[in-house]
């Protein structure tokens, strides 16, 4: 699909005021996402799963107005959320072609976090997916013939131009977004579900997120995207994630966890490797970090077990194992690692379903 299959050109109903609500899941990259170009484009291909219990749940009210422009106002946990109106502004702005509608109404956006808006954890990709995901809604709503793969679609597609990792909130557990010519249907435009056979190993795929540092991201991504332009690595980058993207693909079908572990910590390395030699450089691991991540590589080698880790933007951990690990794991982690964490904070996850209408 291309960019003009998502512009509506009629809307048979017009609805004077109404009601959507969805919730959709936060993700964690596999193969990462760092650098884009033209019009929230990726570089290279990423592949992440959504998450069971991060997720955010927005409520969409809309009313027919007259007046020109955007009008819309934001609630974070029913509480006026004035700091969040900047990124709708943009979103609005940038899919405002795909949903022609959009200055003719007054909004309500009513959005809640499962995880705590402190917790360091990203809310723009469960965030910015569920909101586009109540836009399309509302759009099937006027335009009752469109049909339910184009919603999904449109939904990723839109959710992608608020956040490129949203892209991949939509549906679960595992997606693909940005064209790889070893995926059939990938594209730079949305995310679409893993295509191929995946090993019962990865079922239910558990991640321990270990809050390590709770506060604001130092540097946002957006920042962290811009650097990539003229970094010194950044062609290798993209092309050593393309071909981890490749070669996870076979490790996907045969559940070979070790190299399975190879791939994703590595990836998770190499995305704060592109950090810390970007100029200006900066470092978002904190020792805490690197305590925890010394400490899985030791409880790995001690137990055989197939535990790792993976990172965000941040200083938390994700620490991803087999569900039949889970006791073993989660006992170390509370016994051991839980004492590197901020208030001894961490969320159990694991990998989930898409994003859904409530
Ligand atoms: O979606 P953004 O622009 O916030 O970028 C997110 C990038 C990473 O989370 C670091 C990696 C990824 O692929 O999710």
């Amino acid at each position: 699909m291309t960019e003009e299959d998502f512009i509506t050109h009629a809307h048979p109903t017009t609805i004077e005021k109404d009601v959507v609500s969805s919730v959709a899941p936060s993700n964690i990259a596999l193969i990462k996402y760092w650098g884009k170009y033209g019009n929230q484009l990726p570089e290279n291909a990423s592949v992440s799963f959504t998450l069971s219990n991060c997720h955010t749940k927005t409520t969409l009210s809309y009313q027919k107005k007259d007046s020109e422009g955007f009008d819309f106002s934001v609630f974070l946990d029913d509480a006026p959320a004035p700091s969040f109106e900047p990124k709708i502004s943009t979103f609005f702005e940038r899919i405002k072609e795909y949903i022609p509608f959009l200055e003719k109404y007054s909004f309500t956006i009513h959005t809640t976090n499962s995880f705590p808006h402190s917790s360091g954890i990203a809310s723009s990709a469960s965030g910015m997916s569920a909101l586009a995901l109540c836009l399309v809604r509302m759009e099937q709503q006027m335009n009752p013939q469109m049909d339910q793969a184009l919603v999904t679609r449109k939904a990723s597609f839109l959710a992608r131009l608020g956040s490129g990792s949203a892209s991949r909130s939509i549906e679960g557990p595992l997606v693909v977004w940005g064209k790889h010519p070893k995926i059939e249907g990938s594209s730079n435009l949305y995310g679409v579900p893993f295509p191929y056979k995946v090993h019962p190993t990865f079922e239910n795929f558990q991640d321990t997120i270990l809050l390590v540092d709770k506060g604001e991201k130092q540097v946002s991504s957006t920042l962290g995207h811009d650097l990539m332009h003229g970094h010194p690595f950044a062609r290798q980058r993209f092309e050593k994630a393309n071909a981890n993207l490749t070669a996870l693909i076979s490790v996907l079908e045969s559940g070979d966890l070790s190299e399975f572990i190879h791939i994703v910590e590595s990836e998770a390395l190499s995305l704060h490797a592109m950090m810390m030699t970007s100029r200006p450089y900066f470092i978002l691991m904190k020792p805490n970090t690197l305590e925890i991540i010394n400490r899985i590589w030791a409880f790995r080698k001690k137990t055989g077990t197939s535990v790792c880790f993976t990172l965000d933007a941040g200083a938390n951990v994700h620490v991803l194992y087999p569900f039949s690990e889970k006791e073993k794991v989660l006992s170390f982690i509370k016994e051991e690692l839980s004492a590197f964490c901020k208030d001894g904070a961490f969320i159990i996850d694991q990998a989930g379903s898409g994003a859904q209408l409530l």
